[in-house]
């Protein structure tokens, strides 16, 4: 939610703060804007809507400002106008500020700052933050060198919420000061420059030397490096760490859009997932590897998993994964809903975070607020939390000692779909190895059920492959519909919701996903000609079931599309039209089932000539509540 980027060096600092909120603009893209310090002034530009409008009012600035702080908005307080954009300045202009989050406390301070003679004009919570940290210099008698920082460290104890910010001011042309309350930020370290963003992608092609801060943490960075100092003013001793991330990742490499190009990754993705976590040549053990996981094991009676969007429904899969062939009950909650009504605690209980960017705040929070259930309940005891996520080195990686890394490569769409595929794998894994050292799943079998994952990689390969221009041509005959109706069932139903998302995030069209037998007690009264229902028909328990809902479905003359088998007759007699996936077992159908939704409503959007990569009113990462 909303991405920041500030650059102090030797270099001109526009271009690089552009570069970077280009990077980040699938953390919000309503307005942008930028501040520079030169000459002992600082510069504002800001527009609103998507970053070309501020690069056309920026085509003609002539900058040679080498410090300046960025942002691209996803609104919170306030629609999404050029007076609303960041950054947002003191009254004579003389503090800039960017910040990634919410000031919970914005109202009581506003009427302060009202009340001493400020004057607003923003309907946001940000403009709070430049009035206080010039309010703080004013009355400031300490030497230059420090003036700032302690002006900036005197405001974030006065603020309440979650909050990344970044600030410079037009009297301190040699610094940018930066500060963390549970929103991501992280510094990035080049020769005589330093850098600050919400997201490693954002510097990539600067850096790879990264300082993620931690909560209650602030820093002053300088072309020679970062001071880092906690919210009560004591200095810290912190060391960057090396990514090895190529600049590559964030490229589309000759794809229409990144969503595109991330669903043809899927195979390479499933590949590598399964070759970092399979032995090649087990011993009398587990084939399977997850590291300090298995840990965890022993004490596991019930497992709850909390995440959001489509790791919620990748936790659907593994819920089914983890009772119907490890034998553990298990719940899969909402973080946003778990943060507030929380099941009983119970012992015995594995919670399971599920974020793949790993700083989604609600998935955070819930599990911040679990961590500190679990202490006070039972003080000493060890913490039995796992998190699934595609950032190591996010909050989450922070926050949880188990992780199971789902290593996707970073994914820029905002629409979730490389990701999911490696969310799938890990609970497959996971719940493979517990049921085999449970004993639910003997070694052949667990072997038999392994090979086949093997062959996932291709399998998705092949419809890749094969099936893309006839789901093409099937997304421009449905690109002007009002309502899709998507049925699945057992392992497949949390596959019909993720397709209903999918084409929900990026076509703006109407889409509900339902359980394929709950159909009949309600959305059956919206189906007629002009309504599609795309059903997951894949061979295995429900299959016959399915085909039954599926022809409920067609006697209400719905437009059937099927995801199922080639080779079966019957599905060809029952579906209009068959978006066709290679036969595997049950279990790993939704692996495949997936790809052809994804296929579909990208197609869909991109024949609406909607932008795929950056649909309205979302964000990929959503850090605020
Ligand atoms: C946002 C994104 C979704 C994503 C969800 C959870 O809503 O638009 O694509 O599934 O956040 O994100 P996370 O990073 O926690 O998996």
């Amino acid at each position: 939610m909303c991405g920041i980027v500030g650059y102090i060096g030797t270099q001109v600092a526009v271009p690089i703060l552009i570069e970077g909120l280009s990077r980040l603009e699938y953390r919000g893209y309503d307005s942008a804007g930028l501040a520079t310090v030169s000459q002992g002034d600082l510069h504002l530009v800001r527009a609103p809507g998507k970053l070309v409008n501020l690069r056309e009012k920026l085509a003609s600035l002539d900058s040679t400002a080498r410090v300046g702080i960025a942002h691209t908005r996803w609104a919170t307080h306030g629609k999404p106008e050029e007076r609303n954009a960041h950054p947002h300045i003191d009254g004579h202009t003389r503090v800039a500020v960017v910040q990634n989050g919410i000031v919970e406390n914005h109202r009581v301070l506003r009427e302060h700052l009202e009340a001493a003679g400020c004057t607003f004009t923003s309907d946001t919570d940000t403009e709070v933050i430049p009035h206080l940290i010039a309010q703080h210099l004013a009355q400031s008698t300490l030497p230059r060198y420090m003036a700032l920082l302690e002006a900036v460290r005197q405001t974030v104890n006065q603020l309440q919420g979650a909050f990344a910010i970044a600030v410079v001011a037009a009297d301190y042309p040699d610094e940018i000061i930066v500060a963390r309350q549970q929103a991501p930020l992280v510094v990035g370290f080049g020769q005589g420059e330093v850098f600050c963003a919400s997201d490693t992608t954002a510097l990539l092609s600067h850096t790879q030397a990264f300082l993620s801060l931690e909560n209650g943490e602030m820093a002053r960075l300088t072309p020679l490096g970062a001071e880092v100092y906690s919210f009560a003013g004591e200095r810290l001793t912190r060391y960057p760490r090396t990514l090895d991330w190529s600049p590559a990742l964030v490229e589309k490499q000759g794809f229409r859009h990144f969503m595109l190009k991330e669903i043809y990754e899927q195979p390479g993705v499933v590949r590598a997932c399964l070759e970092s976590h399979l032995i090649q040549e087990p011993t009398d053990g587990s084939p399977l590897c997850l590291g300090t996981v298995t840990e965890l094991y022993p004490t596991i009676e019930r497992i709850q998993i909390v995440a959001c969007g489509t790791s919620w429904h990748a936790g659907l899969v593994g819920r089914h994964l983890l009772e119907q062939v490890a034998g553990i009950p298990t719940t899969v909650h909402y973080a946003s809903e778990f943060r507030y009504s929380p099941p009983p605690l119970q012992p015995g209980t594995l919670t399971i975070g599920v974020t793949q960017s790993g700083e989604t705040a609600d998935t955070l929070a819930a599990l911040e607020m679990e961590v500190h259930r679990c202490q006070v309940a039972w003080p000493g005891r060890p913490l039995a939390f796992l998190g699934i996520t595609n950032r190591l080195e996010s909050s989450l990686g922070r926050l949880l000692p188990h992780l199971i890394h789902t290593q996707a490569g970073i994914e820029i769409g905002v629409a979730a779909t490389k990701t999911f595929a490696a969310q799938l794998v890990a609970f497959y894994l996971l719940a493979f190895d517990l049921a085999f050292q449970r004993g639910k799943l003997d070694r052949n079998a667990l072997q038999d059920i392994l090979n086949h994952l093997q062959q996932v990689p291709s399998q998705i390969e092949w419809i890749l492959e094969t099936q893309a221009e006839a789901i093409e041509h099937l997304a421009h005959e449905f690109r002007d519909v009002h309502n899709v109706v998507y049925l699945g069932r057992g392992i497949n139903f949390p596959i019909a919701l993720e397709g209903a998302l999918k084409l929900k995030e990026i076509s703006y069209i109407h889409a509900e996903g339902y359980p394929a037998g709950e159909m009949k007690h309600g959305p059956i009264a919206l189906l007629d000609p002009q309504v599609p229902v795309v059903t997951l028909a894949l061979p295995g328990s429900v299959f016959e079931k399915v085909l039954s809902n599926a022809q409920e479905a067609k006697a209400r003359d719905a437009r059937l599309i099927g995801v199922g088998p080639a080779d079966d007759p019957h599905v060809h007699e029952v579906f209009h039209t068959l978006l066709p996936v290679p036969t595997l077992p049950e279990l790993l159908s939704p692996l495949v089932a997936v790809v052809p939704l994804q296929l579909l409503a990208y197609y869909i959007a991109a024949h609406r000539g909607l932008d795929v990569d950056q649909p309205r009113n979302l964000a990929k990462s959503v850090t605020v509540e």
